[in-house]
């Protein structure tokens, strides 16, 4: 057990793929170490992939963010955890009971058939950022539209309201964003979807919103909740994910000609991308409710836990390849399938297969129709959202 406490969130090292030296350090030296959260009090930091399950898996760690102990990394997110909190924040039975209203439309089956559909939307982005140009930001001309339009289809959320729910999600996904600020924000996106809910019961449409509203087993407030979570899930990890996975194959020349040469590879490349960029970077917050012992540590009722993925994501004897690469490389034919990027347990991520077909067709498409895409400024320029619970990159300048 190390003698000092990992502060978090720690800041980052010198390369913007790695996670912050600090973690690296405390994985190395045991899989559950402690942790100071940024209002000073004490928590635990679990860096290994098997105790990190264990805890994702485990009742007796509350994802509820009102139980005794639960870390939050900033007055903001105690905010939007805490007032009206949606599923994500919620425990079983609640839990359960609200995500199985929209599990249907996350299956396999249901996201593979809306690939045609994705597929044109990622096209007319590329002809639109594309058209008469030579240069663009991928970030928001690219990266944020693409999912924001796929998943407001899928909710029947108008994509002219884009402006507001972008920057109202980005408020409240930023660390640095102050309590009032997150209220104003949480209270604003809350009444949008409330007021649009309410059209969607007197005028019902094909989509996820217009089925909740329908329902007399959701209240007003749940039907708003869950089209919040989806809404705001539903674009920020994938557009972040984008850009940084594209910053990612531009600094490896060698794994993007072997993408290109053989498309057949990119399953295997988006797990690796997910696996090695980890973008929620910041971990996942628990707390206990019982004393649970993990690897010799026994973590005491009422205390809060971060789950750190990023460190459990390069855990060696899983994640070498066969052909020796460290998991601390990028290699696209490595098998990273076990990986924790989307969490474990009865939260895992409810749109990871929707994340993984919207990755599979954006990167294929740029690869394929944008050739000679580069950066458009040296990479020392480009600045990272290091302390929003999506890692990502503010802008991505790049030509073609
Ligand atoms: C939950 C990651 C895309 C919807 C989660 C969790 C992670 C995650 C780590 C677990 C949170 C926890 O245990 O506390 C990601 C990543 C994505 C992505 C890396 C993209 C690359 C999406 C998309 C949607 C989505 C496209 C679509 C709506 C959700 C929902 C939950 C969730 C609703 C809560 C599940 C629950 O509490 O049962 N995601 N996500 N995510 N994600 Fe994603």
């Amino acid at each position: 057990m190390p003698r000092t406490a990992v502060n978090l969130p720690s800041p980052y090292g010198s390369c913007p793929f790695d996670p912050p030296p600090a973690y690296e350090a405390a994985a190395r030296e045991g899989a559950v170490t402690r942790a100071v959260l940024p209002d000073g009090t004490a928590a635990w930091l679990v860096t290994g992939y098997e105790e990190v399950r264990a805890v994702l898996a485990d009742p007796r760690f509350s994802a509820d963010a009102r139980t005794p102990g639960f870390p939050f990394l900033s007055p903001g997110q105690r905010e939007l955890a805490t007032a009206k909190p949606s599923f994500i924040r919620m425990d079983d039975p609640e839990h359960a009971r609200l995500r199985r209203m929209v599990t249907k439309d996350f299956l396999v089956k249901r996201i593979e058939e809306l690939r045609p559909g994705i597929q044109d939307i990622v096209d007319r982005a590329v002809d639109r950022m594309t058209e008469g140009r030579t240069s663009a930001d991928l970030v928001a001309e690219f990266a944020l539209p693409v999912p924001s339009l796929v998943i407001c289809l899928m909710l029947g959320v108008p994509y002219e309201d884009h402006d507001l729910f972008q920057s109202l999600s980005r408020t409240l996904l930023d660390n640095n964003s102050t309590r009032q600020q997150a209220e104003e924000a949480h209270a604003r996106l809350m009444g949008y979807l409330a007021e649009l809910a309410e059209r969607k019961r007197r005028h019902p449409e094909d989509d996820i919103l217009s089925r909740l509203a329908a329902r007399d087993d959701l209240t007003a407030q749940e039907t708003a909740s869950l089209g919040f979570l989806l809404l705001v899930t539903g674009h920020e990890s994938t557009a972040n994910m984008t850009a940084i996975s594209v910053l990612a194959l531009l600094r490896h020349p060698d794994q993007t000609a072997r993408l290109r040469s053989d498309p057949g590879l990119i399953r295997g490349a988006v797990e690796e991308l997910l696996r090695h960029l980890t973008i929620i970077h910041l971990g996942l917050g628990r707390a206990a409710t019982e004393p649970v012992t993990l690897a010799g540590v026994t973590i005491p009722a009422g205390a809060g836990v971060i789950c750190m993925l990023s460190t459990a994501n390069r855990e060696e004897h899983l994640f070498t390849a066969d052909n020796g690469t460290a998991p601390t490389a990028l290699d696209i034919t490595r098998d990273a399938r076990r990986h924790v990027a989307f969490g474990y347990g009865t939260h895992q991520c409810l749109g990871q297969t929707l994340a993984r077909v919207e990755l599979q067709i954006i990167l294929t498409t740029l690869l394929h129709r944008l050739p000679a895409l580069r950066l458009a400024v040296p990479p020392t320029q480009l600045t990272y959202n290091q302390n929003n619970i999506v890692y990502g990159l503010r802008a991505l300048p790049v030509t073609w």
